[in-house]
C-alpha cells in the first residue's frame, strides 16, 4: 500500500476554541483524518511571540488542556492522528534556524498578519520582537517536519503557508529535493463573522460561542446578536446577504427547508428576528451537544490528555529526527560532525 500523504496543522493554546475554529479548519481536520496521517500541533511556541513572560507560560497548561479537550470533542480520534507539543520536540528548534537563513526580513516584515497580530499584542513597531517577524518561519518548520503536504487553516494562516512553500522550494534548490511543497485548505466559512457584526470571531474581540458553551450561554449570545440594522421591526423588509443570523444559520443549520423559509419571511417582512434567533439557538446546540457529550466524557477521563499529548509528541521526535536528518544530510552538516568524529579518541 503506497504511504498515505500527510497534514499537519494546530492552534495556539490561547483558550476555549470557537464556532469560527470549527468551520475554519476543525471540520476538515476531522474529516480528512482517514484520507491523511495527521499531526495536530499546539503551537505553545508560537505564543512566546507576543507572550514571552513566565506569567504566560504558567498559563499555558490549563489552556493546553482545554484545547486538546475541544479537539476531542469535535472528532480528532487520537488513535488515527497524532496530537503533540510543539515545545517539547528537539527539532523544530534547529529546523527554525536553517529556515531563517532561507527568506528575507523585508518578505516577512510585509505580511499583514504579523501587523495585526503586534497591533494585538499593542506592540508599536520599535517593540516588535524578531521572533515575532519569524513566526511564519517557525511555522513552516512546524508544516515541513513531518514533510506534510497539506496545511488545513483558516483564512488567516494562508500566507504563512505560502512562505512554507518558499522555504521549501528553497531549501530544494539549494540543497536537494528533501521537503514537499505543502498546500494550504481553507474551510468552507474562511472568516466566520462574530456575534457582533465584526469580521472575525475571535476570543479577544469578546464575539465568540465556544464549542464547550453551554444551552444557555449559547442562547443568551445569539439573542444578543446583530443582524439587520436597518430592520426597525418585524414587518419591514430586510436583509439576509452578510446577516451575521443568516450567515450562521447557513454554516449550522442542516435544516434547509427551515433556513430557506426564514430567509423568505425575512426579505418580505414576515418573520421576526426573534424567531429566527430562537431557530439559530437551537440549530447550534443541537450540533454542539454531540461534542459537549464527548468532553465530559474524556474530560472526566484521568490522564487521559497527558496520555495523548505524551503518544503523540514521541511519535513526531521520531518523525522529526528523521527530517532533521535528512536536512542535515543533504545540507552537508552531518559530513562536517562525520569529520570530526573520526578525532573521537
Ligand atoms: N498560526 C497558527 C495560529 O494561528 C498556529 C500554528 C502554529 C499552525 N504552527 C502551525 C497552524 C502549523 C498550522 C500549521 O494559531
Amino acid at each position: 500500500m503506497a504511504e498515505k500523504k500527510r497534514i499537519l496543522t494546530g492552534d495556539r493554546p490561547t483558550g476555549k476554541m470557537h464556532l469560527g475554529h470549527y468551520v475554519g479548519t476543525l471540520k476538515n481536520r476531522v474529516q480528512l483524518q482517514d484520507e491523511y496521517d495527521c499531526y495536530f500541533i499546539i503551537a505553545d511556541l508560537h505564543t512566546l511571540t507576543t507572550k514571552p513572560q513566565k506569567k504566560y507560560i504558567g498559563e499555558l497548561q490549563e489552556n493546553i488542556r482545554q484545547m486538546v479537550l475541544d479537539y476531542l470533542a469535535a472528532g480528532i480520534d487520537p488513535e488515527k492522528s497524532t496530537i503533540y507539543l510543539q515545545s517539547a520536540v528537539h527539532a523544530v528548534y534547529e529546523m527554525n534556524l536553517i529556515f531563517e537563513m532561507l527568506v528575507t526580513l523585508p518578505r516577512l516584515s510585509r505580511l499583514p498578519s504579523i501587523k495585526e497580530m503586534a497591533r494585538n499584542a499593542q506592540l508599536d513597531e520599535e517593540a516588535v520582537p524578531f521572533g515575532l517577524i519569524g513566526y511564519p518561519v517557525l511555522q513552516a518548520a512546524d508544516i515541513l517536519m513531518p514533510r506534510s503536504h497539506l496545511v488545513p487553516v483558516g483564512k488567516d494562516n494562508e500566507s504563512h503557508v505560502e512562505i512554507s512553500r518558499e522555504l521549501a522550494r528553497r531549501f530544494n534548490k539549494y540543497y536537494g529535493k528533501v521537503l514537499p511543497i505543502p498546500k494550504a485548505k481553507i474551510g468552507d466559512v474562511p472568516t466566520l463573522v462574530g456575534t457582533d457584526g465584526q469580521a472575525k470571531m475571535s476570543k479577544s474581540l469578546n464575539n465568540a460561542i465556544f464549542l464547550s458553551d453551554d444551552g444557555d450561554t449559547v442562547r443568551k449570545k445569539v439573542f444578543s446578536m446583530y443582524t439587520d440594522p436597518n430592520r426597525v421591526s418585524a414587518d419591514v423588509p430586510g436583509k439576509v446577504e452578510g446577516n451575521p443570523v443568516f450567515i450562521y444559520h447557513d454554516a449550522f443549520n442542516p435544516n434547509t427547508e427551515e433556513v430557506d423559509d426564514l430567509k423568505d419571511r425575512y426579505r418580505t417582512g414576515n418573520v421576526g428576528d426573534v424567531e429566527v434567533k430562537k431557530k439559530l439557538a437551537a440549530a447550534i446546540n443541537t450540533f454542539l451537544d454531540p461534542m459537549r457529550e464527548r468532553r465530559a466524557e474524556f474530560a472526566a477521563r484521568d490522564g487521559y490528555v497527558e496520555e495523548v499529548l505524551y503518544e503523540g509528541t514521541e511519535r513526531m521526535r521520531a518523525i522529526a529526527n528523521e527530517t532533521v536528518q535528512k536536512m542535515k544530510e543533504a545540507m552537508g552538516l552531518s559530513q562536517l560532525w562525520g569529520w570530526i568524529e573520526s578525532g573521537k579518541k
